[in-house]
């Protein structure tokens, strides 16, 4: 099968989230099982030199919005098998950020047009396009609505993944004709409208032909207001072609046998590195270093969902826990103030750390022996993964891919990878915080065994793609 991937941004070209690490490793791992596979990315000024060196420039066409006439470059390069083409305009794409730009409705309608106009330029026609989140949500509809008019458009088909359906791109009713270049009849019927707005999300769960989420407890509690933002009632009506399916990792990009950012190796069988990590980040960090105080970590960013309201609750619980905690992530000022804040009151045992880094983050989830990840939803989460690959035992709440992915090691369960807790309250969080510290000083065998089973388990995309592959061939 010939598939494009559609996405606003794949690592390692460009990263903000989880999203860049599922678009660069899940389309790797289709390749590898025989599939033509090609991704397309808008040429954001933040792509590095030496990438931009290995590209070729393919060709160049106008991209017609509205009233706009738009330049469009095209360029692609190939890598382990996947053919990645990247859209260049610089007035929408060189800017100091990937996004919240004034203007991400243009710059983002453009990238939609610009992918269907250049789809007879591409080396191969696609049978399936595969979009990602509101960035890409009208290519669906701009594909029907130029397929209307070219046949060999007609026969492609189109999977959309809702990798967070809380970020649906909302712009207002009077952009479908002035912006978006669409005929009035696709917000009237209310294909694209939302309580009133233009609904770039409504719009690609309503065109698509598949529609996907990143873990089945998603899928499923998306059907609730409470995790729907305001979508549960369209997502009734496109039960019939939801399906949800776990994320996997990059598990050769992340792995503590050969990952080169860490100050020793280590695998499940022989600990040893790991014990080196954890005084390096100690050192690094200005924690007191002590080989047996557990280190908590929270590699997140600092935005509501992620459950921080709970971590700031019941924080001097936490402490009293005798932990040292890591944090590391940018977001919300509160979060990053409240750390700031704490990690003033409580030096030498907590490492704030209000950035984002790759590499950091690496040498806190081998450093580390539990992560904390509390979210109030999680499509899926891919950190619980790195955090489990790396020996670092979570803590999560039972949510979205949350719940996929850690299963309990409490009280009577057996092969537990983690601890969880169900309801968001901060004192549940906290009492499973102390339960696992708990079992971390006064059971070292039981801890490695919870340790062991999540470093073992298979987080790879293996599983997953297969499932994806079912979903094209649909
Ligand atoms: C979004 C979700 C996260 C998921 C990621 C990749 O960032 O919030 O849960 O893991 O997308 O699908």
């Amino acid at each position: 099968m010939n598939i494009l991937f559609a996405a606003s941004e794949a690592a390692p070209f460009c990263k903000t989230g989880g999203l860049a690490d599922v678009a660069g490793s899940l389309p790797l791992s289709l390749a590898q099982n025989g599939d033509r596979v090609a991704v397309i990315l808008p040429l954001y000024h933040q792509i590095s030199r030496e990438w931009r060196d290995k590209m070729t420039f393919l060709r160049y066409i106008y991209v017609d919005l509205s009233w706009r006439h738009q330049y469009c470059g095209l360029f692609s390069l190939t890598d382990q098998g996947v053919t990645w083409y990247f859209v260049d305009n610089e007035q929408y794409f060189k800017r100091d950020r990937l996004y919240g730009e004034y203007d991400d409705g243009e710059r983002f309608a453009f990238f939609c047009r610009a992918v269907v106009d250049l789809l007879p330029w591409l080396n191969d026609m696609p049978d399936v396009i595969h979009c990602n989140d509101w960035q890409t949500a009208l290519i669906p509809v701009y594909l029907h609505d130029t397929a209307v008019c070219h046949e060999d458009l007609r026969c492609i088909k189109t999977v959309f993944t809702i990798h967070n359906i809380e970020y649906q791109g909302r712009l207002g009713a009077e952009t479908v004709e002035d912006l978006l270049g669409l005929h009035r009849g696709w917000f009237d019927d209310g294909t694209i409208a939302m309580d009133g707005d233009v609904n770039l999300m409504k719009a690609a769960l309503m065109t698509a032909d598949q529609v996907t989420t990143v873990s089945p407890t998603y899928a499923r509690q998306l059907h609730h207001g409470y995790y729907a933002h305001g979508m549960e009632s369209v997502i009734g009506r496109i039960d019939g072609k939801l399906c949800g399916i776990l994320n996997g990792l990059d598990t050769v990009g992340y792995d503590p046998a050969h990952d080169q950012t860490i100050c020793a190796n280590y695998t499940a069988d022989d600990l040893s590195g790991k014990a080196a990590c954890k005084e390096a980040l100690q050192k690094k960090l200005g924690l007191a270093v002590e080989k047996d105080t557990p280190i908590l970590a929270i590699v997140s960013r600092l935005v509501g969902h992620k459950g921080l309201d709970l971590v700031c609750q019941v924080f001097d619980g936490i402490m009293s826990c005798g932990v040292q905690l890591v944090v590391l992530g940018q977001g919300e000022p509160q979060y990053e103030d409240f750390f700031r804040y704490q990690a003033a009151r409580y030096k030498g045992r907590l490492a704030a750390c209000i950035t984002y880094s790759d590499s950091l983050a690496r040498q806190i989830y081998s450093g580390s022996d539990l992560f904390l990840m509390p979210s109030k939803s999680e499509p899926c989460g891919l950190s619980q993964m790195i955090a489990m690959r790396y020996g670092a035992v979570p803590i999560v709440r039972q949510t979205g891919g949350l719940n996929d992915s850690v299963h309990s090691c409490q009280v009577g369960q057996e092969g537990g990878n983690g601890f969880v807790f169900a309801d968001y309250n901060a004192f549940d969080m906290l009492h499973v915080v102390e339960q696992a510290v708990g079992l971390y000083r006064g059971d070292r065998i039981g801890f490695a065994a919870v340790q062991h089973c999540g470093m073992t388990d298979d987080f790879s995309w293996t599983k997953s793609a297969e499932e994806y592959r079912k979903v094209y061939k649909k």
